[in-house]
């Protein structure tokens, strides 16, 4: 279909003229474009989240010129623009801090530029949620470009994944059981070409949750980076962004309420990150659909995990991708998605599952012989999480998810590091390790440490999880019987502050609770004597934060950011 050039917002700009018209053409005419480029062409940009600090995007400009290469040969106008990028493994105290001002600058970015529609570039785990959030902000035609999973890592004939192996690794060196030499090797040989984390862990199943949501190609979520196929997903989806454009396809004709529970439904059957819990529900806010905590338990609860992946299972992307990717796991469970969905490659979601095809049952299970038999995100409620709590119970220890303890309590992460290791310290496997302060406010940004290291005189008798509870996240690389976003957290008054060394806490991940068992009167005398604490930033960015983030249950967004204002500059 041909666009209409009077309809098109960047004729707003390009289209005028005189005056106004003549400045913007002119200057962008400094790049050796030609006057034909500003004379009604559906203009594209291309958010790019590339940066050297972000590795997993360090090839997301090559990745680009595909796109470009695309939005050109549909007759598009493709202008590629950064935005802040958010590196996991490197930016402090959190990438969590900064998601939301990533968005931030996603939106005023789309809006404030003479844009058409968006491709979304992005790959490391903040960076997918952040340029969706504000994508969905201004609610043009978007589209999400992965930059896709590195290749599998090995050690001879072991797979290595990231996150995951160094988990076990720095567990078996706390317990005197790592060399020098394995250090070496799996710091080597775990991140062996470009592209984000080879596990499922939260990059990936993000990817995953965006072409469930059918906001991306299918496969976008498992091709390697350095595939040729993740070359002809960029160009396809620029070709596509210039139709969506022409087809006024905009995010929020996708993202409904129903594309957002199938989402949930394959988070289960992939075994995907509990971080895709608050990521999801912020970008629903994003354009007010309907979605909260009792959604995950309700749609995730019976799904088995059928994705034989790191960290609940043993295989890697790579695998993924040669056994079919996502589409042939959404195929296994068709029967409980709405397959009638549009997607942004056009059709239905249907038409994707038709063709999907499970090449590697070991790798991706029939829904007969699943991996786990729960996969999905269980949401607990009780007196220690008024307005919930997550556990993934596919990548806890079974035995531990009926488990009553000792509470060992950790009022900050700095405590927690200052004693975990004290020899001293009055712990043993039975107990439950509590962390508080660690939520969003608590701890801003809410940092993935909810899945303790367990002190050493513990991993020395070759236990390797014990029950944790927190207002924090976990790495979805991670594991363990981890509970996490208690909310209300520690320090917005939820009764995770109250918690005492000494009292006794039920976790009952079957009966979906969470009790600390003490009196309600001593509760309340506990209550009183709390006081909320100030916020310790009286200015720059984490004030703001601070003074605005919403708990996690909610998505963890900045209260002022939820909801769509639309496209038009706000003023002028
Ligand atoms: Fe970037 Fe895992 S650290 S995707």
């Amino acid at each position: 279909m041909a666009s209409d050039s009077k309809r098109l917002r960047s004729q707003t700009w390009f289209g005028i003229k005189r005056g106004r018209g003549v400045g913007a053409r002119s200057f962008m005419k400094n790049q050796g474009l030609p006057h034909d480029m500003f004379e009604g062409k559906p203009v594209i940009g291309i958010c790019n989240t590339w940066s050297q600090l972000t590795p997993c995007n360090a090839h997301l400009r090559e990745l680009a010129q595909h796109v470009r290469e695309g939005v050109l040969e549909a007759g598009g106008f493709p202008l590629e623009f950064p935005v802040m990028s958010l590196g996991e493994t490197l930016m402090r105290p959190t990438t969590m801090l900064y998601r939301n001002l990533l968005a931030m600058e996603v939106e005023e970015s789309i809006r404030a530029n003479p844009l058409d529609g968006v491709v979304l570039l992005c790959g490391c785990d903040k960076t997918t949620p952040g340029l969706v959030m504000g994508a969905a902000s201004v609610d043009l035609p978007s589209i999400v470009v992965s930059g896709g999973p590195m290749l599998n890592g090995w050690s001879g004939t072991t797979r290595l994944g990231n996150g995951t192996s160094f988990f076990k690794l720095h567990a078996n060196a706390a317990a005197g059981e790592a060399s020098d030499e394995e250090y070496a090797e799996i710091e080597s040989a775990t991140s062996r070409s470009a592209g984000s984390c080879n596990t499922m862990g939260t990059a990936s199943t993000m990817a995953s949750m965006c072409e469930a949501l059918g906001v991306a190609f299918p496969q976008n979520g498992a091709t390697p980076a350095v595939d040729s196929r993740r070359r002809e997903l960029a160009r396809l989806s620029g070709r596509r962004a210039v139709d969506l454009v022409n087809e006024d396809i905009r995010l929020s004709a996708l993202l409904n309420r129903d594309a957002f529970k199938n989402a949930i439904v394959t988070n289960g059957a992939i075994g995907g990150s509990t971080n895709a819990v608050v990521h999801l529900n912020a970008i629903a806010g994003r354009l007010d659909v309907p979605l909260d905590l009792e959604d995950w338990d309700a749609l995730g609860r019976d799904i088995p995990c059928l994705v034989n992946l790191m960290p609940s299972g043993e295989y890697l992307m790579e695998d993924f991708f040669n056994a079919g990717g996502l589409p042939a796991v959404m195929a296994e469970i068709r029967d409980k998605l709405n397959a009638d969905l549009q997607v942004v490659e056009g059709g239905r979601l249907s038409q994707r599952l038709d063709q999907a095809r499970n090449r590697i049952p070991e790798v991706i299970r029939p829904i007969s012989n699943p991996v786990k038999p729960h996969g999905g995100i269980a949401v607990l409620r009780g007196n220690l999480a008024p307005n919930g709590a997550v556990i993934k119970p596919s990548a806890a220890s079974p035995d531990l998810l009926s488990h009553r303890g000792r509470a060992v309590v950790f009022k900050s992460l700095i405590d927690f590091r200052e004693r975990v290791n004290d020899p001293a310290l009055d712990i043993d496997a039975d107990c439950v390790m509590v962390l508080q302060n660690c939520g969003p406010k608590g701890n801003p940004g809410m940092p993935e440490v909810g899945n303790m290291e367990l002190p050493q005189k513990i991993l020395k008798t070759g236990v390797r999880d014990m029950v944790r509870i927190s207002d924090a996240r976990m790495s979805g690389t991670a594991f363990g019987t981890v509970v996490l976003h208690v909310a209300p957290e520690a320090s917005a008054g939820g009764t995770l502050a109250l918690v005492e060394e000494g009292d006794m806490i039920e976790l009952n991940v079957e009966e979906r609770r969470l009790h600390l068992d003490v009196p309600e009167e001593e509760l309340d005398r506990r209550r009183e004597k709390w006081r909320l604490p100030e916020n310790p930033f009286q200015s720059g960015w984490e004030k703001l934060y601070v003074d605005t983030v919403e708990q996690a249950d909610a998505g963890a967004d900045l209260d002022f950011l939820k909801g769509c204002r639309g496209s038009d500059p706000r003023y002028r």
